[in-house]
Formats: structure tokens, C-alpha cells, sequence
């Protein structure tokens, strides 16, 4: 079969460089190699060709641009266990070479289908809890974060130039966050979605740790506690006053100054005395005006916040 096809494009070389490929390097591990018939009946009696000069003559200008990628270079140093590079992910070409067609299309796969092809060497670590997770049941597979042919962004072989580019294309309510007037560093390139969201996993919102608190003070220590006196909606989330992405309140706030507060305290006393709650005061914030510490104090006198 081999001969046929060198004689077909009289591609001299390749004998030599199946041997080459063959005796060089450490072995890329496919931990789990999935059984391709099962994937898609079309496969049924091909066998792996081992050598990608038999693709040359009709993937040229694919080939060139996957040269590039973090892929290419590892398996330029690996000896294949199970086969070539290209067929450790489109699986064995022997029919596809003499007659080529779209049946074996990686588009045919389902999600969970290709999401095991990717597996094969990537299960665990952080995707450990992909197949679980909610992108995959909401049929988001790993190519459609990732794109392999050719590197699009400086890591991770991402499908746009970078993460927020990648999630945008279906999170564009996001973006839109992101452009308030008050934001995570995002647009300025100082973090993105991955300083606080693990795509690979499985926990509530595919944070980074496992509540909301943990991640935020993961970055803001110092609203960690515990404080000599504690707010109770501190310790309870800060969701209870802050937007994660994005508001047009200062500081990522929910509500404008003193509304934020009277959400929550709007019994009689002080709190209702227009002097003490004004929502426009030159610190745009009436009540932190005195409370000054919101989140906690370690102040022996600070039970009231105010210091
Ligand atoms: C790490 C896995 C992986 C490896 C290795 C790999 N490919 Fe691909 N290739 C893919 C995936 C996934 C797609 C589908 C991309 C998409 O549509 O998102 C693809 C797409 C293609 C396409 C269609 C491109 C197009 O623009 O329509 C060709 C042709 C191709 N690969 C050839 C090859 C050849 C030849 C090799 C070996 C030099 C190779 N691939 C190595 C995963 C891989
Ligand atoms: C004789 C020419 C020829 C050879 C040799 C050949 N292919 Fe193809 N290949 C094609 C053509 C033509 C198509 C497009 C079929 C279509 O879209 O109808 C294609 C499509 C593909 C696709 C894209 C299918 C998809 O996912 O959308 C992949 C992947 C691919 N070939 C991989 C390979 C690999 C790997 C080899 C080497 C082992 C190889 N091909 C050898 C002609 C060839
Ligand atoms: C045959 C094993 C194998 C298969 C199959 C495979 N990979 Fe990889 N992948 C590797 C190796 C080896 C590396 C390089 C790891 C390193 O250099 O530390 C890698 C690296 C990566 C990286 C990191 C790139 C970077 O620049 O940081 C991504 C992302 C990735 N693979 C995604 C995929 C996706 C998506 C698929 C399925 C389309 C896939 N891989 C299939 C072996 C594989
Ligand atoms: C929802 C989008 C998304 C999906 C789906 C996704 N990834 Fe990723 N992946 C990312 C992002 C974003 C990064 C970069 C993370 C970072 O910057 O730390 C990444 C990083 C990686 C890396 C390199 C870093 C590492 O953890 O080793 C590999 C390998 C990888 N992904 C493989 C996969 C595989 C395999 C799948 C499918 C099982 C998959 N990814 C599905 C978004 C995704
Ligand atoms: C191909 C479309 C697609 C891409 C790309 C994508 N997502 Fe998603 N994402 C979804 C879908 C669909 C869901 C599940 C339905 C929903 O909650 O909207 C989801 C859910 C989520 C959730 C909510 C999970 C939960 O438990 O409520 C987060 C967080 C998330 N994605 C973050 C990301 C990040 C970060 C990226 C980029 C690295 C990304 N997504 C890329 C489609 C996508
Ligand atoms: C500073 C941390 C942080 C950053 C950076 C961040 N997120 Fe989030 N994101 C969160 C938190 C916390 C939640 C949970 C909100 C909740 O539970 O109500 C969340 C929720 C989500 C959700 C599900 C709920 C929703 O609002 O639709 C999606 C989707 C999402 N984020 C996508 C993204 C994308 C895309 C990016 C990058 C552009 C990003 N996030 C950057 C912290 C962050
Ligand atoms: C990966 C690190 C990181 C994580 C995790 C993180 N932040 Fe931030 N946060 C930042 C950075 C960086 C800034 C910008 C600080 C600056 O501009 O000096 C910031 C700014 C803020 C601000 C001030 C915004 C403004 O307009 O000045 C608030 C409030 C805030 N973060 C709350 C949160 C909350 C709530 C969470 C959890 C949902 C969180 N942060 C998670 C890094 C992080
Ligand atoms: C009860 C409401 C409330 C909760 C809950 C809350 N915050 Fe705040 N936060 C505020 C207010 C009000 C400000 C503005 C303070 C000011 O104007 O001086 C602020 C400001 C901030 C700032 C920017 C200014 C600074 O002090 O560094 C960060 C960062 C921040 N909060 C992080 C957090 C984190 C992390 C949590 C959860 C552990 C949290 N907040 C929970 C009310 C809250
Ligand atoms: C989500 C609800 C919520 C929000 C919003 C909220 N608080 Fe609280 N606050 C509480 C709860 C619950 C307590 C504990 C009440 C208790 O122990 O009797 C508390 C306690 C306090 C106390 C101490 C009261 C005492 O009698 O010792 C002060 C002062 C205070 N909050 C000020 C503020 C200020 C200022 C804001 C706005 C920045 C604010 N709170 C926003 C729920 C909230
Ligand atoms: C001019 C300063 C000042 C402003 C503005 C102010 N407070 Fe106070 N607040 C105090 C002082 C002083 C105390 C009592 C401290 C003590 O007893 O040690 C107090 C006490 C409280 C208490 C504890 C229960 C009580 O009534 O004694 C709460 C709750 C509270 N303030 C909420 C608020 C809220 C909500 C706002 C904004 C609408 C606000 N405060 C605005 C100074 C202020």
C-alpha cells in the first residue's frame, strides 16, 4: 500500500523518513487510545499510514502552517507509539490516501467524540473534570476553544489571539461587562478569563477555587479575614455587593453609594437622615464616608466599621 502511493506521487523520500521518525525520542503518551470504528463506522479496515509525507502532496499549505505549533515540535521529538502525528488525531488514513474524501471529517465527531480524541493525551490535570463539566454538556467541545492546525495566540493554541477573544465568540454578554465604566483589567491586558475561570472544570461558574471568596481573595489577601468584627455579607460572598466583570458603579459595585448599604440596613435611625445617605457626595459614597471599612475591621473600637 505504501508503494502504491509513492509511486503515485513519486515522493522518494518518504521510506527514509518513516525510518527516521521511527528511531528517534521519547514517546508521546496516549494514556487512553480511543477505538476509531466506534467513533465513526467509516474508519472501518483503515490502517495508520505512519508517515506524513504521505500527506504532502495534498495538505501542503495545511502542513506548512501546522509546522509552527507546540504540537509539531513535540512529536518532531517523539516517537509515535500508535502512529503519526497527524493520525494520533484523525486517526489511521490507509482508505483516506488511496481515495480521498470527507468521510472521516473531524466535524462528523460529536462533541464528546472529539473531546476523546484530545483526551487521549490530555485527561487530567486540570481537565480532569471536563467530561463533567458544563461546556462539554452543552455540546462545547475542546475544538471549540482550541484550534491545532496553527498557532492563533502566544499560548495554549487558543481559536482567537487570546482567552477573552476565544469566549467572546459566545460570551459577548461578557464583553459587554467588560466595558463598563468600572472593570477587571481585562481590556488592559493586566489578567483575562483564565486569572479567575478554569474552562476545563466542573465547579460552580468554573472558578478557579472552589467558592467565590476563596478566588477573590486569591488576588485581594487583604479582604481575606478574619476580622476582630466580621460583616456578615462580607464573609457570605462578595457577589453580595460586587459585579465579578463589570460595573458602572465605582469599584465594581452593585448599587450607587448609599443605595448599596440601605439595601440592607433601612431601619430608622441615622441611616434614614438625608445628611448621612446622600448617594452623591464627593467620595460617591455617603455611608463609607464614616464607615470606613467595610469589608472588616481589626480595630479595637472598630464593632461599628467606622474605622
Ligand atoms: C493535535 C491534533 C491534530 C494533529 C496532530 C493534526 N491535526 Fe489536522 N486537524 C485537527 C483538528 C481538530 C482539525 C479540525 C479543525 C477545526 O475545524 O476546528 C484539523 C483539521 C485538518 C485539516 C482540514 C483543514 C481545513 O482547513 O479544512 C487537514 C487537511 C488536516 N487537519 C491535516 C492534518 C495533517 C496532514 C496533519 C499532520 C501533519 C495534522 N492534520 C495533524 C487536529 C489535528
Ligand atoms: C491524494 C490526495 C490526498 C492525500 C494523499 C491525503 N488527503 Fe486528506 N484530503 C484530501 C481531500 C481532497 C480532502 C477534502 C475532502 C472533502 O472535503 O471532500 C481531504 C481532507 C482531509 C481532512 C479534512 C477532513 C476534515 O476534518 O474536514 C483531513 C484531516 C485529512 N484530509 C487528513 C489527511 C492525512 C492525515 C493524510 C496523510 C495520512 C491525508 N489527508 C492524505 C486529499 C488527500
Ligand atoms: C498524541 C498525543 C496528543 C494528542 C492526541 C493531542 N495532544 Fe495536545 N499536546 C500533546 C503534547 C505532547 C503537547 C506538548 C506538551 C508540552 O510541550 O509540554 C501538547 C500540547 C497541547 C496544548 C498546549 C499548547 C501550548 O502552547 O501551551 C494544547 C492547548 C493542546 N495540546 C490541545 C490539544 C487538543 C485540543 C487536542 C485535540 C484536537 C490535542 N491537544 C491532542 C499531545 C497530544
Ligand atoms: C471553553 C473553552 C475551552 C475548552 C472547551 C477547552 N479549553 Fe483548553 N484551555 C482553554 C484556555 C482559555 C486555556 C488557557 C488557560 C490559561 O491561560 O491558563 C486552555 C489551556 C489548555 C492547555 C494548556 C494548559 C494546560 O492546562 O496544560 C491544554 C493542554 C488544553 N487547554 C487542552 C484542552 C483539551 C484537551 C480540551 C478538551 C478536553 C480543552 N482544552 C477544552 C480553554 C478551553
Ligand atoms: C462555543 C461556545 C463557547 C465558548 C467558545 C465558550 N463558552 Fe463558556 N459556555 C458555553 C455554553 C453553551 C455554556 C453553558 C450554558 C450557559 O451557561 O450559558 C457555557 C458556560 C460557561 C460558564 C458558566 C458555567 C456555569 O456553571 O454556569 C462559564 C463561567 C463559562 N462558560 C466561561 C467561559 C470561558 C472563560 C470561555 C473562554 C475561555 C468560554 N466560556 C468559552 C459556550 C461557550
Ligand atoms: C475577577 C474574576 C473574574 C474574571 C477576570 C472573569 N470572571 Fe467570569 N465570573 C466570575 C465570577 C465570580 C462569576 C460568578 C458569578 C455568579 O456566580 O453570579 C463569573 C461568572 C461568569 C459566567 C457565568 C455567568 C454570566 O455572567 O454569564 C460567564 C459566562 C463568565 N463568567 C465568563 C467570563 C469571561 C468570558 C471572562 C473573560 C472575558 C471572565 N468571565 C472573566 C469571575 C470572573
Ligand atoms: C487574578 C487576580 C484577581 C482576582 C482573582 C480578583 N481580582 Fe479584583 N482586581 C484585580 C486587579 C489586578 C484589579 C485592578 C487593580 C488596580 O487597577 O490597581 C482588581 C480590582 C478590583 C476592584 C476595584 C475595581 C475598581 O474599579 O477600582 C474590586 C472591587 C475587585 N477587584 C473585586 C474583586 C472581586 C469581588 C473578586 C472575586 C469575584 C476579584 N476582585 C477577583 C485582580 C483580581
Ligand atoms: C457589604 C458590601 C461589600 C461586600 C460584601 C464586599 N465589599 Fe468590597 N467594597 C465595598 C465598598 C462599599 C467598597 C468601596 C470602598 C470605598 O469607597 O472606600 C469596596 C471596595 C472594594 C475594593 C477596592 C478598594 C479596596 O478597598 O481595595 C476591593 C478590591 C474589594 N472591595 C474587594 C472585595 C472582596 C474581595 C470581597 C469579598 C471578600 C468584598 N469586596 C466584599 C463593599 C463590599
Ligand atoms: C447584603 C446585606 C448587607 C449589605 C449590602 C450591607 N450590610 Fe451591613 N450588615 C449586614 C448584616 C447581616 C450585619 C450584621 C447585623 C447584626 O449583626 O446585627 C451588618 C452589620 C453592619 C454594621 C454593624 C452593625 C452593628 O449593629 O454592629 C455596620 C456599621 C454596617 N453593617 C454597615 C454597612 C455599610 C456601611 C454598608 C454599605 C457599604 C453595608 N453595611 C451593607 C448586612 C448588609
Ligand atoms: C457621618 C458619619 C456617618 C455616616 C455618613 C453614616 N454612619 Fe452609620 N454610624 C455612624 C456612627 C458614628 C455610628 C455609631 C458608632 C458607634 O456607636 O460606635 C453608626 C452606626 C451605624 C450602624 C449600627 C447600628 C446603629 O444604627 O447604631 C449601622 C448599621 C450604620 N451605622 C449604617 C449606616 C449606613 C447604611 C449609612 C449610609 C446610609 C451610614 N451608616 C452612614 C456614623 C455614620
Amino acid at each position: 500500500m505504501v508503494g502504491q502511493v509513492l509511486n503515485r506521487f513519486s515522493c522518494v523520500g518518504t521510506a527514509v523518513m518513516l525510518l527516521a521518525v521511527v528511531a528517534t525520542g521519547v514517546a508521546v503518551a496516549q494514556q487512553r487510545p480511543v477505538d476509531w470504528v466506534a467513533l465513526n463506522p467509516a474508519f472501518a479496515g483503515a490502517t495508520r499510514v505512519n508517515d506524513r509525507e504521505q500527506c504532502t502532496p495534498c495538505h501542503t499549505d495545511v502542513m506548512e502552517t501546522f509546522t509552527s505549533t507546540r504540537h509539531a515540535r513535540a512529536f518532531r521529538h517523539a516517537s509515535m507509539p500508535e502512529g503519526g502525528e497527524c493520525e494520533s488525531c484523525h486517526g489511521p488514513r490507509s482508505k483516506h490516501v488511496e481515495e480521498p474524501n470527507d468521510s472521516l471529517a473531524w466535524s462528523r465527531l460529536t462533541a464528546r467524540q472529539q473531546s476523546a480524541v484530545c483526551l487521549q493525551c490530555h485527561e487530567g490535570g486540570a481537565r480532569l473534570a471536563f467530561k463533567n463539566g458544563p461546556h462539554l454538556s452543552a455540546e462545547v467541545s475542546c475544538t471549540s476553544c482550541h484550534f491545532v492546525m496553527e498557532t492563533r495566540s502566544e499560548r495554549a493554541l487558543l481559536a482567537k489571539e487570546s482567552a477573552p477573544a476565544t469566549c467572546y465568540q459566545c460570551h459577548s454578554d461578557v464583553r459587554g461587562q467588560m466595558f463598563k465604566a468600572s472593570h477587571h483589567p481585562v481590556r488592559e491586558g493586566r489578567m483575562d478569563c483564565a486569572s479567575c475561570h478554569n474552562s476545563h472544570g466542573s465547579t460552580r461558574a468554573l472558578l478557579t477555587r472552589t467558592t467565590v471568596n476563596d478566588t477573590c481573595v486569591s488576588c485581594h489577601a487583604e479582604k481575606r479575614g478574619p476580622f476582630v468584627w466580621e460583616h456578615a455579607p462580607v464573609r457570605e460572598s462578595c457577589l453580595n455587593c460586587h459585579d465579578s466583570h463589570g460595573s458602572n458603579n465605582s469599584n465594581l459595585l452593585t448599587s450607587k453609594g448609599a443605595f448599596l448599604c440601605m439595601q440592607c440596613h433601612s431601619y430608622g435611625g441615622h441611616v434614614n437622615l438625608p445628611r448621612y445617605n446622600r448617594v452623591s457626595s464627593p467620595l460617591a459614597s455617603g455611608c463609607v464616608n464614616c464607615h470606613l471599612a467595610p469589608h472588616g475591621s481589626n480595630h479595637p473600637s472598630g464593632a461599628k466599621l467606622t474605622r
